[in-house]
C-alpha cells in the first residue's frame, strides 16, 4: 500500500505513522514549575541528535506543562524509563492539573540533579541533566495555520549512571532493560535476548570496496 499524508487515506482505524517509526526511546522529562511544583511526563517523540555536544530533543503536542516549565526555567532532566518502572512512567503521563506533583502521583522519588534544578527519578538507573538550547515550533498541520507541535532541544550538561550498571567500562543496557514506544498501546523492552552486535564494514585502501572483518571488535567506531 501507499498513501499520501496530506489526505491520510490509509484505510486503517489508526494512522500507521507511529507504528512504523519504531522503537522510539521514551524521554521521561522532569521539570520544576515557577511555583516549585515538580513535573514529570513521558515523551516518545524523543531522541538524541548529536554527541559533541550531546543534545536531545523532544516534541510537545500542544502547550503542555513540561514545555511551559522549560520556557520558564531553561532546564529539564531526562530519566531512563525501564521495564521495572513501566507503570510509574505510564502514570506520570496522566493529564493532571499543573499543581499536582507527578513524582508523588507516580510513587517515585525525586533525587537532586547536580547541574540543573530539575530532579531526576531516583529509581531510574540513568539520567541526563539538560539545559535548554532552542524551542522550535513545527509546521502547522495541513489545513491549519497554527503550529501544534513544538520541539525542545536540550544540551546534556550532566550524565548520571548508577554504578551498579557499569561493567568492564560499559553500560550494561541488558540489565537496565529500557523500554521503548511502538505504535498503538504497544511497547518494547531491550534485554539480553534482543541485543546483537554488528561491526561496521571496513573500506579498502583505495576506497573502492568494503568488507566485513570477522575479527572481534577492536573498540573503534567507524
Ligand atoms: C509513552 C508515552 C509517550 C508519550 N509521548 C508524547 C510525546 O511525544 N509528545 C506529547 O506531547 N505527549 C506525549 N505523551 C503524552 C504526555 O505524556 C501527556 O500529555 C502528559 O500529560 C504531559 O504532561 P505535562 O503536561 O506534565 O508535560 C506520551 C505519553 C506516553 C505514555
Amino acid at each position: 500500500m501507499h498513501y499520501n499524508t496530506q489526505t491520510n487515506r490509509h484505510g486503517m482505524r489508526h494512522d500507521p505513522f507511529k507504528a512504523v517509526v519504531v522503537p522510539r526511546p521514551i524521554g521521561w522529562v522532569s521539570t520544576v514549575a515557577a511555583n516549585g511544583v515538580l513535573n514529570l511526563a513521558p515523551y516518545s517523540f524523543f531522541n538524541a541528535v548529536s554527541d559533541k555536544p550531546p543534545m536531545v530533543v523532544f516534541s510537545s503536542g500542544g502547550r503542555k506543562d513540561s514545555l511551559r516549565n522549560i520556557e520558564h526555567s531553561g532546564e529539564f532532566c531526562f530519566s531512563l524509563a525501564t521495564h521495572a518502572l513501566r507503570d510509574a512512567m505510564n502514570m506520570s503521563s496522566a493529564a493532571v492539573a499543573p499543581d499536582v506533583d507527578e513524582f508523588a502521583l507516580a510513587g517515585l522519588t525525586p533525587a537532586n540533579s547536580v547541574l540543573v534544578k530539575a530532579p531526576r527519578v531516583a529509581e531510574s538507573p540513568v539520567a541526563l541533566e539538560c539545559r535548554l538550547w532552542k524551542i522550535v515550533p513545527m509546521p502547522a498541520p495541513h489545513g491549519s495555520t497554527e503550529s501544534f507541535w513544538t520541539v525542545v532541544f536540550g544540551e546534556v550538561v550532566g550524565v548520571y549512571i548508577d554504578d551498579r550498571y557499569l561493567r568492564e567500562g560499559r553500560v550494561d543496557v541488558a540489565a537496565i532493560r529500557p523500554i521503548a514506544r511502538l505504535g498503538y498501546m504497544d511497547y518494547a523492552v531491550v534485554g539480553a535476548e534482543n541485543i546483537f552486535e554488528l561491526k561496521r564494514p571496513e573500506v579498502s585502501a583505495d576506497g573502492m570496496s568494503a568488507h566485513f572483518n570477522a575479527k572481534a571488535w577492536d573498540g573503534v567506531y567507524r
